[in-house]
């Protein structure tokens, strides 16, 4: 990156949505409207994409879908930008939450067929635990779809967010002609190019053009433009950042429209980078000495030599290629000599990044996720919640002979945060249980194993579905109570495990003197 480039202003943001909404294709044609800087594997490879260093696992090329996830860093007018990558899967991870703690926003993408669907639910109560502002956007306008009225409502009364489109289709969903920019009150006309390829040319038309060159489409947008305004729909900065409203936008990521309007929008409202707080509730200049969190640990992705990757988001100061950084955790220094690039497709080095900047650092073996890093004064921020897992199983390994490796893989992999791991003196080291918020965690750490750790795994799932913390003083008596076990979290932590929320209630009802805590919520 270069001077020039250091000194703009971020942008961070990812975007949230359920697979098929149109996330791969909105981010080609953002990444088509900007200058890309450097890419870690942000797109997916479908057939016929570009395929990233992201496709690293066989699982993942079997199905096309990411599971790895990292950042897309472009210029747009005097800034850069951020596009950190959510997974696209159905299924869940604690990863996809995690990423939404290196954004400072988010984009609720709606497919305008389909409405709000469960995955975009699960995000957005994501955002809403962080606080994160979402902007939403109306996708697929240009297909047959729902009322634009009716979409509202839904955001509505299903999460509660009120909606105030700063755009407004002028055509129904189907005939997308252009949008009523809501703030000027003037026409944006959008014009096809073959298969969306290039930017779609705009044309801005004074409302009395638009009137003419579009008859009732255009006094239909004005009508309803008008009734929102009366209903109080306008965009309010404040309601927006305190997470109270959504500003929401039309679009056709396929077709290019409305794109630059989001990528202005962007930069208009999205909040820039702010001033971290520590463990101790100190804040930090962003002008301050480096620092930076780990939100996200990867292994493996050359098959070849055991490589690892953390990727750490930049709260503040300047990160410079080569610099010696602090491990806040062992106070131990930590070379970034080897370790400065982002990795993409083409191996971009990332030669300084600036708050709000992801970096990935190459073989950063004693990183783990939540992790602080800083140069200069000493710093911690607080680290990162582990969700509530919703799904539990035995895990054993196939040939006892292979006990070793099978320990070696599953410290590994609980320290990259790909799983959470339970035990229990009863149950033993050979019989770990496992915990995740998403089935395909499971899935992943038996492919992990087997195919970097030469262990073939068996897994036993377990009748539980809900976790609570309990206090060690309360643990035996919990732990004694029928159809419930309570285990250790490697951090520590001691979880109750109930098999439903009945069963938790009762419970809680016969020892009304005991906390059962709740965890950090994730799929709401
Ligand atoms: P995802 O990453 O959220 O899973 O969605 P992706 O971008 O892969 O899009 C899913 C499908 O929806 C793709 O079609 C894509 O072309 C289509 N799509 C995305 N945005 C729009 C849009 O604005 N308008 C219309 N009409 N279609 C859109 P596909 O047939 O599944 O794949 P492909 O063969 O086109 O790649």
């Amino acid at each position: 990156m270069s001077d020039v480039e250091r000194d703009r202003p971020r942008r961070t943001f990812a975007v949230i949505s359920h697979p098929d909404a149109g996330k791969s294709t909105l981010t080609e044609a953002l990444a088509l409207h900007a200058q890309v800087l450097s890419e870690a594997g942000a797109v997916h490879g479908k057939a016929g994409r570009r395929s990233t260093v992201s496709d690293w696992m066989q699982m993942e090329r079997d199905r096309g879908i990411s599971i790895a996830s990292a950042a897309l860093q472009f210029g747009y007018r005097d800034h850069v930008v951020n596009l950190v990558d959510t997974p696209g899967h159905a299924d869940f991870s604690e990863d996809t939450y995690r990423v939404l703690t290196a954004v400072d926003a988010a984009v609720m993408l709606i497919d305008a067929a389909k409405g709000l669907e469960p995955q975009t639910l699960k995000l957005f109560q994501v955002c809403r635990h962080r606080g994160i502002p979402v902007l939403t956007v109306i996708n697929k306008w240009d297909r047959p779809g729902r009322e634009p009225l009716g979409l509202l409502d839904q955001i509505e009364t299903e999460i509660g967010l009120r909606p105030t489109p700063l755009t407004w289709p002028v055509g129904i969903s189907g005939d997308f002609r252009g949008v009523l920019d809501r703030s000027s009150g003037d026409m944006v006309q959008y014009t096809r190019t073959a298969g969306g390829a290039t930017r779609a040319p705009e044309e801005r038309l004074t409302p009395d053009q638009a009137g003419e060159r579009h008859g009732t489409d255009w006094d239909t947008a004005l009508e309803e433009h008008e009734l929102l305004a009366a209903d109080g729909a306008d965009h309010d900065q404040d309601a927006f950042l305190a997470g109270r409203t959504t500003p929401v936008l039309f679009a056709s990521a396929l077709l290019n429209f409305g794109v630059s309007h989001l990528l202005d929008t962007l930069l208009r409202i999205a909040p820039a980078p702010a001033p971290p707080t520590d463990v101790d509730g100190r804040t930090r200049a962003l002008e301050d000495d480096f620092s930076a969190v780990v939100f996200k640990v990867q292994s493996g992705m050359d098959a070849a030599h055991r490589d690892r990757l953390a990727y750490a988001r930049v709260q503040t100061g300047t990160f410079r290629r080569g610099m010696v950084v602090q491990h806040a955790t062992t106070g131990k220094p930590f070379t970034t000599k080897y370790a400065q690039a982002v990795l993409g497709r083409e191996r971009h080095v990332v030669d300084t990044a600036q708050p709000g900047d992801i970096v990935g650092l190459v073989n950063a073996t004693a990183l783990t996720v939540g992790d602080t890093i800083h140069t200069g004064r000493p710093v911690r921020y607080p680290g990162i919640d582990r969700f509530a897992p919703e799904h539990f199983a035995v895990l054993r390994a196939r040939e006892t002979g292979r006990y070793k490796q099978f320990r070696r893989g599953i410290a590994q992999l609980d320290e990259e945060g790909v799983v959470q791991v339970l035990r229990s003196d009863l149950r033993g080291d050979q019989a770990p249980v496992l915990a995740a918020v998403g089935l395909m965690q499971f899935e992943v750490v038996q492919q992990r194993l087997a195919s970097e750790f030469n262990c073939q795994t068996t897994l036993e799932p377990l009748p539980f579905t809900l976790a609570r913390r309990v206090d060690p003083a309360d643990a035996p008596t919990i732990d004694r109570a029928a159809r419930v076990e309570v285990l250790q979290r490697t951090d520590g932590t001691l979880l109750a495990l109930f098999p439903d929320r009945w069963r938790l209630e009762t419970v809680s009802r016969n020892h009304p003197d005991i906390t059962l805590h709740e965890l950090p919520a994730g799929g709401g």
